[in-house]
């Protein structure tokens, strides 16, 4: 059940979820997205589920959720109606975290490119993929969950803010909170989401392993510039990757 109630009232947004599409079920709240946007106009639409049984990763990862226990929601954007398009990892990750923030009171870091980590394990991740004119942002928290909710392929490598004893949090308070900020983000220049990003950002000047063009590659990670591009040294010379998977 979505408790729209306590949705409506966090969300201070003008567009972002003013339109929600909630399935109590669903197999990707990405893919449900796509065909959304088969007949719509959907600037701003929302499509949010409490049950996703098959959530898609990046790189061809699966994603793995628990039922009404993790937050895992898409946000459909029109490119030509905002601002920061180039930078939409990095403010995504910027207003995931803030959120948390605001609603849990906890402060996670960030991996390149757009990992959410708590405690040196996963806590959240971003998907973003294109269609015609529209971005699709995926996202995916682990919120309520215990220890033992987590799948074992997973056990080893993620966490909750529940695991991390923050108390049980509303989905809808989370949801609200991270679009209102979205919203904020996209449209407004003048915030400097590379030095937020960067202050978040666990592995500035370190040696990071990730993937580029399905090989894995090794170099010392020293920042991101001002296309959300991360700037890495790797044998003396400097080289630019769009995105990525690091292994710390
Ligand atoms: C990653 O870290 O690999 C990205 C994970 C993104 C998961 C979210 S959950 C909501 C949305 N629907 C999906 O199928 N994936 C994204």
């Amino acid at each position: 059940m979505f408790e729209y109630n306590i949705f409506e009232n966090q969300l201070k947004s003008e567009t972002f979820g003013r339109h929600l599409k909630y399935f109590q079920s669903t197999d990707s709240t990405n893919t449900e997205a796509k065909i959304y946007l088969e007949n719509d106009d959907s600037h701003g639409h929302v499509i949010v589920t409490k049950n996703q049984t098959s959530g898609r990763g990046r790189r061809e990862n699966e994603w793995i959720s628990t039922p009404n226990k993790s937050l895992t929601f898409s946000i459909i954007l029109n490119q030509k109606k905002i601002k920061n398009k180039k930078l939409l990892p990095i403010i995504s990750a910027v207003a995931i975290i803030k959120s948390i923030q605001k609603i849990a009171n906890v402060e996670c870091s960030i991996k390149w490119p757009n990992d959410i980590i708590l405690n040196n394990q996963k806590l959240g991740g971003i998907l973003i993929e294109q269609k015609k004119n529209y971005m699709i942002i995926g996202i995916g928290i682990n919120v309520n969950e215990n220890y033992k909710d987590l799948n074992i392929k997973i056990k080893n490598i993620s966490t909750s803010l529940r695991i991390n004893k923050t108390p049980v949090i509303k989905l809808e308070s989370l949801l609200a909170c991270i679009l209102n900020k979205l919203e904020l983000y996209c449209n407004n220049e003048k915030i400097d989401f590379i030095n937020e990003w960067t202050n978040y950002c666990l592995h500035i000047n370190k040696k990071i392993n990730f993937y580029n063009k399905n090989t894995i590659q090794s170099g010392i990670f020293k920042g991101i510039n001002e296309n959300g591009e991360g700037i890495i040294k790797i044998n003396d010379k400097i080289e630019l990757i769009y995105t990525g998977m690091i292994n710390l």
